[in-house]
């Protein structure tokens, strides 16, 4: 036990995120007068199995207050950790989950434990005077990850007739992170430049990504490529795509409904369907291809596509080690996405990034939606080795903090800064 980071104070207080609804910040403040915040996102298509986020469910802020998780931050988890060690990140984690005693969550709340959780590893961290992906990760922390910047917005992320709900570029022909953010910046403006000029609106939605209404996916993947070539990059050279389709929304008694493209499809033609896209066009990475209680649909699309694309697990695993275990079992998939709040603690969420890695699964880490100026998941990504992230467009400051953070960490690495690959076509 190491008396400078026992925790003597928690406070936790409410702010704004980016879609203008409340959020938990906490503060842990140690022995030794270091101190850890960190604040919580939260997400719009979020995942049947994700841990509970709570909400007060009252009037104020349209029923999406959080007065009750803080109140339970302040009062009970404070109580229950005060004079315990931060360092042991372990034992805090699984003090908190079993002060919240429920399979989900639901008690204290996913988004209260979340708050505790991270703020006591950077109140630990300052504590140690390391930054904090060298905390986590240790000395050899040092392999950049490959930025998914999400460009154009559909799904329940815009209204805008698409149906496909992220549309990304991955710059992977760069050598280093910056060099890939310059080359995803300069895509990104050059789509624009292309929706101006065919006067489609340049408004963004949620994550920073312009949400022109678009005829089809087609339409939006057309573009993108257009985008890297005006840019001066080879599509699927230096820049390639990759799509979250977030299918669970699409999903209803067994069949998968497009809204916009106005089909119905069973999951073999939506397969079909990916197919043909994946031929037409330089995509490497499908994210929830199809609905989050579909196993035996990621495993056909997995088998099928698996050796060329990134089949990515999101709704589907949840950030729990539990449901990927099934995955692996039953063969779905070949990344996983890790959003630390679909699972509500540090260890849980290290937990599942190790299983995946024993099984050979590639990593993505992940923001949300709505999400805050806290940056933890830059830091997570390169302790844990990752070699990929998402966190939106290259803009909007709640998307650039973890950019910009990454930024930073490279420029710190100088000479020891790697930039991740991908295994993939
Ligand atoms: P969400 O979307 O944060 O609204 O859940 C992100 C995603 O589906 O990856
Ligand atoms: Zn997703």
């Amino acid at each position: 036990m190491n008396s400078s980071t026992l925790i003597t104070h928690i406070k936790a207080r409410h702010i704004f995120d980016s879609r203008g609804n409340p959020t938990i910040f906490c503060k842990v403040t140690l022995a030794d007068g270091a101190e850890g915040c960190a604040a919580v996102p939260s997400g719009a298509s979020t995942g049947k199995y994700e841990c509970i986020e709570l909400r007060d469910n009252e009037k104020a802020y349209g029923k999406k207050g959080v007065f009750k998780a803080i109140y339970g931050i302040n009062g009970l988890i404070r109580e229950q950790l005060v004079g315990k060690d931060a360092a042991d990140q372990e034992a805090i984690d699984r003090l908190l989950i079993a002060l919240d005693g429920s399979e989900q969550k639901g008690t204290l709340g996913a988004n209260a434990l979340l708050a505790v959780s991270l703020a006591c590893a950077r109140a630990s961290a300052a504590a140690f005077h390391q930054e904090l992906y060298r905390y986590v990760g240790g000395a050899f922390a040092c392999k950049m990850p490959i930025p998914f910047m999400n460009v154009l917005n559909g799904g329940r992320h815009a209204d805008n007739g698409l149906d496909i709900q992220e549309y990304m570029i991955v710059p992977h022909g760069a050598t280093s992170f910056a060099g890939a953010m310059r080359m995803g910046s300069e895509v990104y403006h050059a789509l624009g430049a292309l929706l101006k000029e065919d006067d489609y609106r340049t408004a963004l939605g949620d994550e920073g990504g312009y949400a022109p209404a678009m005829k089809s996916d087609e339409e939006a993947l057309r573009y993108l490529v257009r985008a890297i070539e005006f840019a001066g990059y080879r599509p699927g050279k230096d820049v390639s795509l990759a799509l979250d389709a977030a299918a669970s929304e699409w999903y209803s008694e067994g069949k998968y409904r497009l809204n916009h493209r106005g089909h119905t499809l069973k999951g073999n033609e939506l397969i079909d369907y990916y197919e043909s896209l994946c031929k037409e066009f330089p995509i490497i990475s499908l994210e929830d291809p199809l609905a989050e209680d579909d196993f035996e649909g990621f495993a056909a699309i997995t088998e099928r596509l698996g050796k060329e694309v990134q089949i990515v697990g999101d709704d589907l695993f949840v950030t729990n080690a539990h449901r990927l275990m099934r995955g692996i079992e039953e063969r779905c998939c070949n990344c996983v996405l890790i959003k630390p709040n679909q699972v509500g603690t540090l260890s849980e969420t290290a937990k599942t990034i190790h299983l995946a890695k024993e099984h050979g699964y590639q990593i993505m880490l992940s923001h949300r939606s709505g999400e805050t100026e806290d940056s933890t998941i830059a830091d997570l990504s390169v302790a844990f080795f990752a070699g990929q992230i998402k966190s939106g467009a290259p803009a909007r400051a709640e998307r650039t903090a973890k950019y910009n953070r990454l930024l930073e960490i490279e420029d710190t690495l100088e000479e020891s800064a790697q930039f991740g690959t991908i295994p993939l076509k």
